[in-house]
């Protein structure tokens, strides 16, 4: 560390800065890159009490105002009641289109805060401080904004790139155990997206990585966050089939989500279950040798990631997998792997093999 990643999109470019300081350098880049009206951070409750005041101190030395945009923690949150309270927050503050909003949180606030940037005066600069390790590693990267609907997860929304990352996996200390976890299961899809001996890392540094290492942290978000870059300048909205690949395991995960109601579910163990479940549906129609969704539970375990599908009828399944946005014509789509290395999307799998595995 520090480290520096550069992501080009079809909208812009912007850099990612992994460990490049504290708040205070945090607050200078800002003022030098943005020379804002005004800064606002929106934050849940929850990092609000943790990080609010320290974050809140320092980017007042910018010499301009500086606003909060709060909501309670936790999925629910990402919501169009929430994305309009905080558009008449902002309203009430007078924002202007020279403001910029920081994301200061995880995927919950860095989503809904993106969508509220992206949409506000049609377009205010935001800049993403994730603090979960699964915001670190995918969701604060890539300009994917939105909320969720109670029909379905990120149904409205938007790609809305953010002028900047900044990502200090200090922060990743306060965040609980489950949470962490969560996050591996996003760094997981990595290793099998991408392999690069990655897979082979996670197996060997877990005690390291359990027991949040800066020295590993820091390389491993670092390589985490290059392959994202590289996904989103090959296919920033998600037109190709390559950015799509990132859903592996997001099929089955977010019907999961979903069927639990957004609650007891975090959505990083969705994904693990669902990575599971999508390999075993991989080897279940030849795609994949078998193996592969072995590896991978044992990997998991490693994490202490839950494997096993919950109980739903499978009509219930069917319904949940139908909303998913990959879909075409009412085909359910799923990214699957063929080898460790290999994902892509699939249009064509028998809806048969699919309730085969949901219902093992
Ligand atoms: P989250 O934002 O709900 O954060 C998890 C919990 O950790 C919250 O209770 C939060 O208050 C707490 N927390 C955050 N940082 C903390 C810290 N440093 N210390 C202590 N507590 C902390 O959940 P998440 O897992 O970060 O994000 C999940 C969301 O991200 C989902 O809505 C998912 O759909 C979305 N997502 C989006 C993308 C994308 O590309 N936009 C990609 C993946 C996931
Ligand atoms: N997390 C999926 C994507 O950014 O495309």
């Amino acid at each position: 560390m520090p480290y520096r990643l550069d992501v080009t999109s079809d909208q812009d470019s912007y850099p990612i800065l992994i460990g490049a300081g504290d708040w205070t350098t945090l607050a200078a880049e800002i003022g030098v890159r943005f020379n804002p009206t005004q800064v606002v951070v929106a934050m849940d409750e929850t990092v609000a009490s943790i990080y609010g005041s320290i974050a809140t101190s320092a980017l007042t030395k910018i010499g301009k105002p500086v606003g909060q945009l709060l909501c309670p923690a936790g999925e629910a949150s990402k919501s169009a009641e929430m994305a309009a309270n905080w558009w008449q927050a902002l309203a009430a503050r007078a924002v202007d289109r020279h403001a910029v909003i920081v994301a200061l949180g995880g995927g919950v606030v860095g989503d809904l805060c993106g969508f509220v940037a992206a949409t506000y005066l049609r377009g205010l600069r935001f800049v993403q401080v994730p603090t979960t390790l699964l915001a670190q590693v995918d969701s604060s990267v890539g300009g994917k904004v939105g909320i969720n609907l109670p029909s379905g997860k990120n149904l409205v929304g938007s790609f809305w790139q953010p002028g900047l990352v900044w990502i200090d996996p200090a922060v990743l200390r306060t965040l609980s155990d489950r949470e962490f976890s969560a996050g591996m299961a996003e760094v997981i899809k990595y290793a099998v997206l991408r392999d690069d001996g990655l897979m082979t890392f996670l197996e060997e540094q877990s005690p390291a990585i359990l027991a949040r290492d800066p020295e590993v942290l820091g390389p491993l978000v670092h390589r985490c966050c290059a392959i994202k870059a590289d996904v989103v300048h090959q296919d920033p909205r998600e037109t190709n089939g390559i950015r799509a690949t990132l859903n592996f395991g997001h099929t089955i995960g977010h019907a999961i989500e979903s069927m639990t109601g957004y609650s007891s579910v975090l959505h990083g163990e969705g994904v693990a279950m669902g990575m599971v479940a999508e390999t075993r549906l991989a080897e279940r129609i030849g795609l994949a040798a078998p193996g592969l969704a072995t590896r991978l539970e044992d990997l998991l375990r490693l994490y202490q990631l839950p494997i096993d599908l919950p109980n739903f009828a499978w009509e219930q399944w069917h319904r949940a997998m139908l909303r998913d946005k990959k879909n075409v014509a009412q085909q359910v789509a799923f990214a699957l792997p063929s080898r460790l290395g290999c994902v892509a999307l699939k249009h064509d799998v028998a809806i048969g093999d699919v309730q085969a595995i949901v219902s093992c």
